[in-house]
């Protein structure tokens, strides 16, 4: 059996609840090398995982072994780190948002097709089941043509997420998040309803505030932490999305999609994921699985289906083009 060795670029909440459980598990992975700026970090995740940490970037650059990259850095790093990744032929994981601009997300475009290693972003919405099985029934059109939708994803804020956990955390800042919860949470949604709908946003009206968030001087954030809009796609479709740092309950992450003949609903009920109602009256209810929440963190199967990509020599699930095209939706959410 090929097995690879993977390097992960930055040991905050990402690698620890999903990138490093989640190679460790992969039976093609025979090597994790863990790398942060903090080294404390990196050293803390080689312990509880297993495997190695360096103590500079250039160190996983330069060893022929490691394959494959998951870039898990702060997301104004995202461009140094996954283009250089690339250009010294790694296969690359981004985390999401690709980069904090489109421009930035195209000079990595430019550096994976010079390279022509694999480029995959953490997407991980399509992965669920729930998504998965409301593709398929839309794809199949029993529900007829879909026509409008509503999506929402909300929890309490990064500052009880991120390694550092409090408000101080990068997340806030304008020069190193940019996009505050709009990139955080909002470019999820954006990415799941073009794959759910197979189609792309394409006109944006929307509201963003800081509303609440406040920085480590007491100040509002510069970022911010709710947005509100109304979307229209290429084909035609309306919609209507919010995305808050604010939801001070239990997390949102709901999607409706409304239909001719029928409504999807999926994960309004926690027993019953994805719920369809139909035209004349009849309702389906299906049992799959709850989504990983900040509490509740299950397997994305995104890491499997990086490393599949690679082993199989195939298209990752999620391309950097996929990417790119939900940032161009968050650049005129933002504008
Ligand atoms: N796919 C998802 O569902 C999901 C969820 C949360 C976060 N994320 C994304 O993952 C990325 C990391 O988020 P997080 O929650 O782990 O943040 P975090 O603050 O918990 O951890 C980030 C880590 O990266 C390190 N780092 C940053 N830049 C670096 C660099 N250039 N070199 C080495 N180390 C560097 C920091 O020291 C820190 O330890 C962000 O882009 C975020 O948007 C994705």
């Amino acid at each position: 059996m090929n097995t690879i060795k993977v390097g992960i670029i930055g040991c905050g909440s990402i690698t620890r609840f999903r990138h490093a459980p989640e190679y460790a598990e992969n039976p093609y992975v025979d090597e994790i090398v863990f790398y942060d700026r903090h080294v404390e970090r990196s050293k803390a995740l080689a312990e509880e995982f297993g495997g190695r940490f360096v103590v500079s970037v250039e160190e996983l650059w330069n060893d022929p072994e490691i394959t494959a990259i998951s870039d898990c850095s702060s997301n104004e790093n995202h461009h140094l780190n996954t283009s250089e990744a690339l250009r010294n032929g790694k296969h690359v994981l981004c985390e999401k948002p690709l980069a904090v601009s489109v421009d930035k997300a195209e000079q990595i475009l430019e550096a994976q097709q010079k390279s022509g290693k694999k480029l995959m972003v953490d997407h991980n919405q399509r992965f669920t089941k729930a998504h998965q099985k409301a593709k398929e029934l839309i794809a199949s059109k029993e529900l007829g043509e879909v026509l409008t939708f509503k999506t929402s994803f909300g929890h309490q804020g990064p500052e009880h997420w991120g390694v550092n956990k409090s408000n101080s955390t990068w997340f806030f800042k304008k020069e190193r998040s940019h996009s505050g919860v709009a990139g955080d949470l909002g470019v999820h949604k954006i990415d799941l309803i073009h794959y759910l709908l197979d189609d792309e946003i394409t006109d944006v009206h929307s509201f963003t505030g800081a509303l609440d968030k406040v920085d480590e001087n007491g100040k509002p954030i510069e970022v911010c932490d709710n947005v509100v809009c109304a979307l229209k796609t290429q084909k035609g479709r309306l919609g209507t999305a919010s995305f808050s740092w604010t939801y001070y309950g239990s997390e949102d992450n709901t999607t409706t999609i409304y239909c001719e003949k029928g409504i999807l609903k999926i994960y309004h009920d926690p027993e019953n994921q994805l719920i369809v109602e139909t035209k004349d009256g009849e309702v389906i209810q299906y049992q799959l699985e709850p989504i990983q929440t900040n509490d509740n963190q299950t397997k994305t199967g995104v890491i499997d289906a990086f490393i599949d990509a690679i082993i199989q020599d195939k298209e990752p699930v999620v391309t950097g083009k996929d990417a790119v095209s939900s940032l161009k939706v968050l650049e005129k959410i933002l504008q």
